[in-house]
């Protein structure tokens, strides 16, 4: 039995707000109540935590990752990706089918979720291919990926190129009720362009890409969800004109859901300017008009959830020439407190922080998750909102180093993730004056 006393508890599915007891036995949440409430009675002999100054929130959920196991362990596996998301706050995951080999079928559907329950200490959701390799030439057979376990079908890491195969995609996956996660990027606009095309990228002579390559795909994609009837959910949005063409379905109430990442809304392309690879990733990192873009679509709702898409990658893939470094940013152990500045900066509440990492995604994978609800599974996360501490990526969980965050002083800590009524991490971050 565990007892979480004293905390700020946040559930946005129940309207709570509120600081509350909360009761976890064999798993479950059984019961959520003020301090002096009879209930005390019945968590005698339970371990308490003491929650008092922090916020007591359902398990963040990263609804986009890249765990890289089968196939690129040195990176990533599916024990370190867990750990690297355990120790930031997140509770549950859903990871990418762009493994080697590709999570096109049921085998690996089910080695990835065999190996999780083994090795693996918080919920992992794997997502399965829309296309066979990932090559954009035939179906995956969506219906065994989503038998085995699949949540999803994504073809991330790339746009399925030709728009009648999407369409049949969407039909396919419709038929079976799985959401379409779209990585959207036009492979003909952004030609050989590895950063975001503008002042910057003209400066310091890099190949840009311009933000068209992404809203040309968003357009289709959200055409082809009217079209289809398909759910479809936008991944790692990154322009001002994405969020626009988004705001505008949604308006007219086509069924789309969206996430951005940290880095989105955090950086702009001018950190480019000192080559760092680790600034490296698909979509670019855009410039200030579209950072505060993406801000306004998460404050209205335009975007749904924030999602970290980490992407491990070692020195081998970023201590290279610009021009080869493979693109991707490590985000599952800087997302909590890069999201919790939203917060203090007034762009999202308390509430709409809990929305964005727990209750959305769990609503858009339709994944019995995200709230605290009595009964549900005991999945929470407590964040103490005022430990300051440094970025060391050296001292991450995570086999990769790839974060852009590195020496950052950040606000916000996990200081107990919880998976089924067990605490798999415990951290405190001594008080530091920054
Ligand atoms: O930067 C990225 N890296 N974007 C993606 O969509 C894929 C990812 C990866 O797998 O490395």
């Amino acid at each position: 039995m565990l007892l979480i006393s004293k905390g700020r508890v946040i559930d946005p599915l129940q309207g709570v707000d509120e600081y509350l007891n909360i009761l976890i036995e064999g798993g479950t949440i059984i019961d959520l109540f003020p301090d002096g409430a009879q209930q005390e009675r019945r968590a005698a002999g339970a371990r308490i935590i003491d929650a008092a100054g922090c916020v007591v929130v359902p398990g963040l959920i990263d609804m986009h990752v890249h765990l890289r196991e089968p196939g690129h362990e040195y990176k990533e596996t599916i024990e370190s990706g867990c750990r690297a998301a355990a120790a930031g706050g997140f509770t549950s995951l859903a990871c990418m089918p762009n493994t080697n080999p590709v999570n096109d079928n049921q085998a690996v559907t089910e080695y990835i979720l065999d190996r999780a329950r083994k090795s693996g200490c918080v919920n992992v959701y794997p997502v399965g291919a829309i296309t066979a390799g990932l090559r954009g030439e035939s179906l995956a057979p969506m219906g065994e990926l989503k038998a085995a376990g699949a949540v999803a079908v994504s073809d991330d890491g790339k746009t399925v190129k030709n728009s009648e195969l999407m369409r049949r995609a969407m039909e396919y996956a419709r038929h079976f009720n799985l959401p379409v996660i779209c990585h959207c990027e036009d492979v003909d606009v952004v030609g050989g362009g590895v950063m975001n095309e503008g002042y910057t990228s003209t400066r310091i002579g890099l190949k840009g890409i311009p933000n068209a390559a992404e809203d040309i795909i968003v357009a289709r994609e959200i055409s082809l969800a009217e079209l289809t009837g398909c759910r479809v959910h936008i991944a790692h949005v990154s322009t001002e004109g994405s969020v626009g063409i988004i705001r505008e379905a949604k308006s007219r109430g086509v069924k789309v859901t969206a996430e951005t990442a940290p880095h989105y809304f955090t950086l702009s392309d001018e950190r480019l300017e000192t080559f760092d690879t680790n600034f490296k990733v698909n979509p670019p990192l855009r410039c200030a008009r579209d950072v505060e873009a993406i801000m306004q679509g998460l404050k209205e709702g335009v975007i749904d959830a924030i999602a970290t898409d980490h992407a491990p990658h070692s020195s081998l893939e970023k201590e290279v020439e610009f021009d080869y470094a493979s693109p991707g940013i490590i985000g599952l152990e800087t997302a909590l407190p890069l999201a919790l500045r939203l917060v203090s900066e007034g762009v999202l509440s308390m509430p709409g922080f809990v929305e964005k990492c727990s209750l959305n995604p769990a609503r858009i994978l339709g994944i019995p998750k995200g709230t605290l609800s009595r009964g549900s599974d005991a999945d929470v996360t407590v964040i103490d909102p005022a430990a300051a501490w440094r970025v060391a990526v050296n001292q991450f969980k995570s086999r990769s180093r790839n974060s852009p965050f590195n020496g950052w002083d950040l606000k916000g800590k996990a200081r107990y993730t919880i998976v089924k009524g067990e605490v798999i991490e415990e951290s405190f971050v001594p008080a530091r004056s920054i």
